[in-house]
């Protein structure tokens, strides 16, 4: 199969733009300033934090005031309608920055920007956003700008391609303590409402030995978890030279020494099964948590949705999943009201998470994407009854929510403590091993480290607890 690997040389020609950009913004009177602000998933944060790592070797510092700033990149969301029209508004909005700082480099980026429609409609309608590119060109992004500041002209790059991997580029990581590692990118699976194959490219997977360095490095400065993002993860591998699957992958991250834990998303169901459960069953530091989007309860939207498996696989594969791993912590994606969905489908899903008893979903209400199979589908039920659909799943879920977090009360588990909050009750954030919220009582010299919490106090999205002391 046909590699994308970014040559070494272009990716030191970037190095090189980088250094020119540095000379260039040191002769002004104080360093530039950039903002990045980030919409949708994880790997887009990850997305966000090579284009910082990028800035920051430009000699860039970093402002959240779009009126400070002298370069300002959005990077984008595609997945609803709503993300875009939210990025519309925001980018809408910096026609004010251009009016207050003509020289400020105003940059779209992004699952949005890879849309030719959207391309066209920002060169049309938003004259005042001068860099657009998708995530294929990202490794790019030091030219891309240097292009810009040259010509003084705005700069489209958005060719279809079918992806590359850039090795080598530099990263800002926003906490000590959890991290980011992409081991692959795009999706071939094609679901028939999802636009991420268009946007995203076809899979490619990184090179196992980058990503175990990569891992390796960030357990030896510290971070205590790991998350492996890619669009699909199991099917991690079968692209490379030496073909190699994500058990595997996960057996060799697991020998890397220290205290840690490794995460990872996303697992598409049709390619999760019992080599993946037993690894991760066998593996110390992996979380015995497994985001394993479902979409659906009923197997004939399943098949419309081009999914690749029927409820009653997917109810095996959980079923065995847990036997293997009987404290799993499990959570799932839904839509409700794809196109031609009934009544009684839409509450097929509901007893499907009845019977899953979920940890926790992401819900949404069907949003048609332009160029996908299911957007020239018939849609005949209103938003308004799929609302109500919706609603009854999230009173389900919710219950089940509580449910399940009220087993915790009483007991000592172990959390990471993430970050310190401003509620002067709770003054910490953790997560349990297996993700789930912690509000903490305790020190803030906790923060990064490991430690045994008793839980006090539930609700239906998270748990309060006490640090114990040892
Ligand atoms: N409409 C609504 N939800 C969608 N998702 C993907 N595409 C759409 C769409 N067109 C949801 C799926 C996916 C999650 C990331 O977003 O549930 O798992
Ligand atoms: Fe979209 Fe399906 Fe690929 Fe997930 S697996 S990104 S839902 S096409």
């Amino acid at each position: 199969m046909e590699r994308s690997v970014i040559p070494a040389a272009e990716i030191q020609r970037q190095r090189e733009t980088m250094r020119r950009l540095a000379a260039r913004f040191s002769g002004g009177e104080r360093a530039p300033l950039a903002m990045v602000e980030t919409y949708g998933c994880q790997q887009n944060v990850a997305d966000s934090q090579r284009i910082m790592g990028m800035l920051a070797e430009m000699g860039c510092g970093f402002t959240q005031d779009p009126f400070m700033a002298d370069i300002i990149v959005i990077n984008t969301c595609a997945i609803r309608e709503n993300a875009e029209k939210k990025v519309f508004g925001v980018i809408g909005q910096l026609v004010h920055v251009k009016e207050r700082d003509p020289n400020a480099v105003i940059c779209l980026c992004g699952c949005m920007a890879q849309q030719e429609t959207v391309a066209e409609k920002v060169r049309v309608s938003y004259r005042h956003v001068d860099l657009v590119f998708g995530p294929q060109a990202l490794w790019k992004f030091p030219e891309l700008l240097w292009d810009v500041l040259e010509k003084r002209g705005r700069v489209f790059s958005i060719e279809k391609e079918r992806g590359s991997i850039a090795e080598g580029l530099p990263v800002v990581r926003e906490s000590g303590v959890k991290a980011w590692v992409s081991i692959m990118y795009g999706c071939n699976n094609f679901c028939s409402y999802c636009i991420v194959p268009y946007v995203r490219g076809r899979e490619r997977s990184r090179d196992p030995a980058f990503i175990l360095e990569e891992v390796r490095q960030l357990v030896e400065s510290g971070y205590k978890e790991i998350t492996l993002l890619g669009q699909n993860v199991n099917s991690y591998g079968k692209d490379l030279d030496k073909p190699m699957d994500f058990s595997a992958l996960l057996s060799e991250i697991d020998k890397i020494p220290g205290e840690y834990l490794v995460r990872f998303m996303t697992s598409h169901p049709k390619d999760a099964g019992e080599k993946l459960f037993d690894t991760m069953a066998r593996c110390t530091h992996v979380a015995k948590q497994l985001h394993l989007p479902v979409q659906s309860g009923n197997s004939r939207i399943l098949r419309a949705m081009n999914r690749g498996y029927t409820r009653e696989q997917y109810l095996d594969k959980v079923r065995y999943a847990r036997s293997v791993m009987p404290d799993l912590v499990l959570t799932s994606d839904i839509i409700i009201g794809f196109p031609g969905e009934t009544e009684a489908e839409a509450m097929d899903t509901v007893s499907l998470i009845e019977e899953v008893r979920y940890d926790a979903l992401f819900t949404f209400i069907y949003s048609p994407r332009p160029g996908t199979p299911a957007a020239s589908m018939p849609d005949p039920a209103s938003r308004k009854e799929k609302q109500v659909w919706f609603d009854r799943l999230l009173d389900a879920q919710n219950r089940i929510s509580a449910e399940l977090h009220r087993m915790y009360t009483g007991k000592t588990v172990r959390v990471l403590v993430d970050a310190v909050t401003e509620d002067p009750k709770w003054p910490l954030s953790s997560r349990t091993h297996g993700g789930r919220l912690v509000h903490l009582s305790g020190p803030s010299s906790l923060v990064g480290q490991y430690a045994d919490v008793r839980i006090v106090d539930s609700n239906t999205w998270a748990l309060f607890g006490e640090a114990v002391q040892l």
